[in-house]
């Protein structure tokens, strides 16, 4: 074998069949071999990972990078920071940026700010809203596209005109159209026209405080978001193409999930840190918009984690949403005018480790549900989301011993602040590589801006 270019050694590695004690070699940002301990030859340098364990980067299908458009928020340089501290080796967009990616151009443009600026790999989910782009979008090598069921009442941020489409023949026409591609089919469930009726029974009484808005949005276990995954659901089973529902959280939308498996149909669903970690009631009237979104009772936590148990929920993505301070202050007042959503992408993997210390769930399962099962269903699978010869070296080493208290000061987004400010955390990523470099070091971002490379569907 050739010399290799870098060995971690000692540590606990994950691979798909077992947590095994071995060495890695890597050559030209792969991995080259995967063996016993001190069996490996001679390398450049070597990392000593004993005591630690070293898991699949984890690929986030849901961030919003906020560019361009938005960059007072966050931008492809300071959201793939955040992710490299995160243990995030692949970040995919958002399209509800400004322009929003509706168009191949647009697309383009977004491919080659990431270039230019990314510090991890990256790509970005278009909008599947105009049907006439879609075959150029999938084309021009998108992983998967994006529909927000969503028309904001009172504001025109975070959904803004061109990437909601509630009404459901253009709807349906989409779901044909991406059906045709091959690619997933990643929707916002929302029922607009019944949220129009919900949210102006709580305004009648003069109420837009964060925890109207939260109890809107539950109210009936959820029924906006119940009706919505019902329509998505018949038109997955009447276009056969892959439907991957965002945000799930109600335990109606999981019965429906799981439904759709048992039958055998392409449907995924993602669930949020916020909705496991965040959405607490004690948590609305605390931390009122900053904890907004939405609101997830307990026993709806509790349907999630049994979904992720028993694999209804595929996957985690961030929504990792960065708002101003300022912006979410409005909310206050009036959550009605302040943007939902947080800064996630840093924090999740920590808390994550930390439900596994706390016997929550395996660390098998957080490496499925945050890079395994999303590199399978967003087709960069097994160049990303595993750890075997020929893959990326793509790795997070995770000392699971370690304890940190999460914090604004150290938190990376450009909006300086986190939700989970004064959370206490056991296990932690400290070293992120990103094909073979390393682009985060105890507590330090040391990847640079560029190195991040698009990633696209791989063939067969
Ligand atoms: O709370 C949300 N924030 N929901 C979305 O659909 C979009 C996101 C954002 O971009 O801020
Ligand atoms: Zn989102």
């Amino acid at each position: 074998m050739e010399r290799l270019d870098l060995v971690i050694s000692g540590g606990e590695v994950w691979t798909p069949g077992a947590l095994v004690l071995a060495d890695l070699g890597i050559i030209g940002g792969k991995i080259a071999a995967l063996g016993a301990p001190k069996t490996l030859p001679d390398a450049a340098r070597i990392i000593d990972a004993s005591g630690k364990v070293v898991i699949p980067g984890l690929v986030d299908t849901h961030t919003h990078h906020r560019e361009p458009g938005f960059t007072h928020k966050e931008d492809l340089t300071t959201a793939t920071q955040a992710a490299a501290a995160g243990g995030v080796t692949l970040s995919i967009g958002m399209p509800n940026v400004d322009p929003p990616t509706t168009t191949v151009e647009r697309y383009r443009n977004v491919i080659e700010l990431g270039r230019k600026k990314a510090l991890v790999d990256f790509n970005h989910n278009p909008s599947g809203t105009v049907p006439e782009q879609i075959p150029g979008l999938a084309e021009a090598g998108c992983l998967a596209f994006k529909i927000f069921m969503v028309r904001d009442t009172g504001r025109d941020y975070p959904h803004m005109p061109g990437i909601g489409l509630h009404n459901h023949g253009e709807l349906f026409r989409c779901f044909e159209t991406v059906a045709k591609t091959g690619l997933p089919l990643m929707v916002h469930p929302h029922d607009q026209d019944l949220m129009d009726v919900l949210e102006q029974r709580y305004w009648q009484k003069n109420d837009r405080s964060p925890q109207a808005y939260a109890k809107a949005y539950r109210d009936f276990d959820g029924i906006i978001w119940d009706t919505a995954i019902a329509t998505l659901m018949r038109f997955q089973k009447a276009t056969g193409g892959k439907l991957h529902i965002l945000h799930m959280s109600t335990p109606g939308g999981l019965e429906m999930v799981r439904r759709a498996k048992e039958e055998g149909r392409p449907v995924s669903c993602e669930v949020n840190p916020w909705a496991l970690f965040l959405g607490s009631w004690e948590n609305v009237q605390k931390l009122g918009p900053y904890c907004l979104g939405f609101w997830v009772p307990e026993a709806h936590v509790e349907a999630l984690w049994n979904g992720i148990e028993d694999g209804t929920v595929d996957l985690v993505g961030t929504d990792h949403a960065p708002h101003t301070k300022e912006e979410k202050d409005i909310g206050w007042k009036d959550m009605w005018q302040s943007p939902g959503g947080e800064p996630q992408i840093q924090d999740y993997l920590r808390l994550f480790l930390t439900e596994v210390n706390r016997g929550k769930l395996s660390l098998d399962k957080v490496v499925r549900i945050t890079s395994y099962n999303p590199a399978r269903i967003f087709g960069v699978y097994p160049r990303k989301g595993t750890i075997q010869v020929g893959s990326d070296a793509d790795l997070v080493i995770v000392d699971m011993k370690k304890e940190e208290t999460i914090s604004n000061e150290t938190t990376l987004t450009r909006v300086g602040w986190t939700p989970y400010h004064g959370r206490k955390v056991k296990g932690v990523p400290v070293y992120t590589l990103v094909r073979g470099k390393i682009v985060y070091e105890n507590g330090k971002v040391v990847g640079s801006p560029g190195y991040g490379e698009c990633v696209p569907p791989l063939k067969g």
